[in-house]
């Protein structure tokens, strides 16, 4: 479980999130993170991870204090954070690439590898082929793969379905879903109302604030998400 309390967040002096506290556990499905660019979406799940200071507040990753904890520390935890930008090596191999993202877990290599290919086909018929090749659906395929090579008990993806196709972003829902059943996924999504749907809870952030917090369900039937979007 990791939870925030009360957390600020700044860059350069200039504060972006306020007062904010959530959590999420490994039962809870898909939790999603919704609301208006540049609401500090990205910098609470960069905060959750580890690889963004906290300036005031407390946030604890299964208990420990993610002061005492370095980034790897909090993937072997068990959270990984599958970033905006992806991090690709783009040119080392697909299935390179998702032996890195094994580097917490070398003893379950092959069998996780195979659980890869069987949640992403396209992956394996893209073995051999230079990550940065890929196309972007199948590129952020494998970023998501390549973070649930750590066997992660919450997996927190940052707009997976940025750039992508229509089509595309259909069948990124469905593993979404997919994954759901086996990992806690903690998603920021601009294709708000899929995501709500999908959500057993949500957290809508404005101006680095928490305005609403709900079900997926009615959080989509509420006004706030109204206001924030129309
Ligand atoms: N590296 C940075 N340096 C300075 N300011 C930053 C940096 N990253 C983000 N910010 C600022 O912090 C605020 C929150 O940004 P953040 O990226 O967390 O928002 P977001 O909700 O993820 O937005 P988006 O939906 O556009 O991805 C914004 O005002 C942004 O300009
Ligand atoms: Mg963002």
């Amino acid at each position: 479980m990791i939870e925030a309390e009360e957390i600020e967040a700044s860059y350069g002096g200039i504060q972006v999130l306020w007062d904010l506290s959530m959590s999420v556990s490994e039962d809870d499905g898909v939790v999603a993170i919704v609301g208006p660019n540049g609401a500090g979406k990205s910098t609470l799940l960069r905060v959750l991870s580890g690889l963004h200071p906290i300036d005031d507040g407390r946030v604890t990753v299964w208990g420990d204090d993610i002061g005492t904890l370095d980034p790897s520390d909090i993937v072997r935890k068990g959270f990984v954070h599958v970033s905006e930008e992806r991090n690709l090596f783009g040119e080392m191999s697909v299935q390179e690439n998702l032996e890195m993202g094994a580097y917490t877990r070398r003893d379950a290599l092959a069998e996780n590898l195979a659980e890869m290919y069987d949640l992403f086909p396209v992956l394996e018929e893209r073995k051999d082929q230079r990550a940065g090749s890929l196309s972007g659906g199948e590129q952020q395929m494998l970023a998501i793969a390549r973070g649930l090579m750590a066997e992660p008990k919450i997996l927190a993806l940052d707009e997976p379905s940025e750039g992508l196709a229509p089509q595309i972003t259909s069948r990124m829902f469905e593993k979404i879903e997919e994954i759901s059943e086996d990992v806690t996924v903690l998603v920021i999504e601009q294709h708000v109302h899929r995501a709500l749907e999908l959500a057993e809870r949500a957290y809508l952030l404005e101006n680095g604030e928490i305005v609403a917090e709900d079900t997926g369900s009615a959080l989509l039937e509420s006004e706030h998400v109204e206001n924030a979007y129309l």
